[in-house]
């Protein structure tokens, strides 16, 4: 089997390519970030990613992993590309495809001087269009041969949630390839069929422009999902003893709906979510169709936050000069990412009010302190973090605080107020001994 490139080692770029070197195929990564490069080939992982250091460090000292920032290099020198670098939005909430345009043309500029066939595969998540439009023209421009012929691309997209991005790279419930061409389409199918041996997954083949947007589509329910419990529990927060999680438990039930993505709280966060159903948005309002049901889904979510904050003014009065423990920064639990972590508007919203805000967070406080500074205090334990607190708010649900006893509170808060925005805890117990409130838990 040729060389695998993998270019763009973040996220999707780096766990796909250790879970393809952990099967024996060749890796070259390439990324712009020296730094980055050279953590990887000393075997240490960049980011926090469960499994992903055990990985890491057999690839690389079985040297089926390499990297390097040469992205030409890497080109001429394998069979196929992986394009997986970021595609974040701009401040007017389009997507950035700076980076995607970048790593196309150094393919092209590569492509000029080989002979051999090449293979291009485009993970990074782009609108609907974007691979016929504008990566294979770039392509054909710099390389100045014709898609189709002396290369190929397809739009291959990937569903890894982070923290479990390895098992799910493993184990896809599907595999859904965008291709240019028939042949191109049958050569991604050969490899993953390599790839995955006898548990090849089912296989969508399809033209590109559907595959690009069954990523977003995919983003999309995923977020609606979520901004519904959410409503629901907005909607179980006025009604006396109405509980969202008992609602949420019982139409889970019903296999139409599925228990998965039910779980109430303050909302989704991520570097995906919230950026590709803004992007869906946008894209279909320049089409000429507003989505509404979309555009409302944004509307629940940005909302959710602040209900904490609702919250812990209900309960305190007032929350100015108090000082607030804020356990989970981390958009989600077994990561240390914070690209649009709910935390930072929970954050934002305690300080707009002077209270004097608390921080802990498992993984995520390196991030974090570059992020708010010197404006809120770091704890290095949950139980430091909750120490004289008048109030304490979850954030992220981490095992470690699902694990804390109301005795944990009640011993070290000064008041011992907790407010749980990810339903993390039993509400019947700790109501009866501290001050409770929960999101989507109706009260007498
Ligand atoms: C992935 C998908 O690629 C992206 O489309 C989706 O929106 C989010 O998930 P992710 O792996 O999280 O993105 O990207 P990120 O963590 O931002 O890493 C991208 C990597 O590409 C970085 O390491 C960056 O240094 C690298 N990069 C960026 C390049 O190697 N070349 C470039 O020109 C730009
Ligand atoms: C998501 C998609 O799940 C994945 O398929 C895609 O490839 C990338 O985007 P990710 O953003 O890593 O993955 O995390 P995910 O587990 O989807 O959680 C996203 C956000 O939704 C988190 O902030 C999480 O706290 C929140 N969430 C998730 C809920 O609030 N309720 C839920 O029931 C599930």
């Amino acid at each position: 089997m040729k060389k695998i490139s993998i270019l763009g080692l973040g996220y999707v770029g780096l766990c796909t390519a250790v879970s393809f070197a952990s099967k024996r195929f060749k890796i070259i990564g390439v990324d712009v970030n020296s730094e980055k490069v050279k953590m990887i080939n000393e075997g240490k992982a960049p980011i926090y990613e469960s499994g992903l250091d055990e990985l890491l460090k057999r690839s690389v000292d079985s040297q089926m992993l390499h990297c390097a920032e040469d992205c030409g290099y890497a080109v001429r020198n394998s069979g196929i590309s992986f394009i997986t670098v970021g595609t974040p939005y701009r401040p007017d909430v389009s997507i950035d495809l700076k980076y995607v345009k970048s790593v196309a043309k150094s393919v092209g500029n590569a492509l000029k001087n080989k002979e051999e066939y090449h293979m291009v595969v485009v993970k990074s998540t782009v609108l609907p269009g974007t691979t016929e439009k504008i990566v294979i023209p770039i392509i054909e421009k710099h390389s100045g041969k014709r898609c189709g012929l002396a290369f190929d691309v397809c739009y291959n997209p990937e569903f890894l949630r982070e923290g479990s991005a390895i098992k799910d790279i493993l184990n896809p419930d599907r595999i859904i390839i965008g291709e240019f061409s028939r042949q191109s389409g049958d050569r991604l199918e050969s490899l993953y069929r390599d790839f995955y041996e006898n548990k090849l997954p089912p296989v969508i083949r399809t033209n590109p422009s559907t595959a690009e947007l069954i990523k977003y589509v995919n983003n999309c329910f995923l977020a609606m999902k979520i901004s519904f419990m959410n409503t629901i529990a907005n909607i179980c927060q006025e009604i006396p003893e109405a509980d969202v999680t008992t609602v949420a438990k019982a139409i889970g039930l019903d296999r139409r709906i599925s228990p998965l993505f039910l779980n109430p709280g303050l909302g989704y966060g991520g570097s995906c979510l919230p950026k590709d159903i803004r992007a869906l948005v946008s894209f279909s309002q320049k089409l000429g169709y507003k989505p509404s049901l979309l555009k409302a889904v944004e509307e629940v979510n940005i909302l959710q936050p602040y209900k904490v904050v609702r919250l812990a003014n209900r309960l305190l009065g007032k929350i100015r000069g108090k000082r607030i423990a804020v356990l989970g920064l981390a958009f989600k639990p077994n990561t240390d990412d914070l690209r649009d972590a709910v935390s930072i508007e929970v954050v934002k919203g305690l300080l707009k009010e002077n209270a004097e805000v608390v921080v802990y967070d498992p993984a995520a406080i390196k991030n974090a302190e570059k992020l708010f500074k010197d404006k809120v205090r770091y704890a290095s334990t949950a139980l430091e973090c909750v120490s004289d607190a008048d109030c304490c708010i979850i954030v992220t649900e981490w095992p470690e605080f699902k694990a804390l006893k109301c005795e944990d509170f009640i011993r070290r808060m000064r008041t011992p107020v907790v407010i749980d925005g990810r339903r993390i805890y039993d509400p019947e117990e700790f109501s009866r001994k501290l001050i409770f409130a929960a999101i989507g838990l109706g009260v007498l």
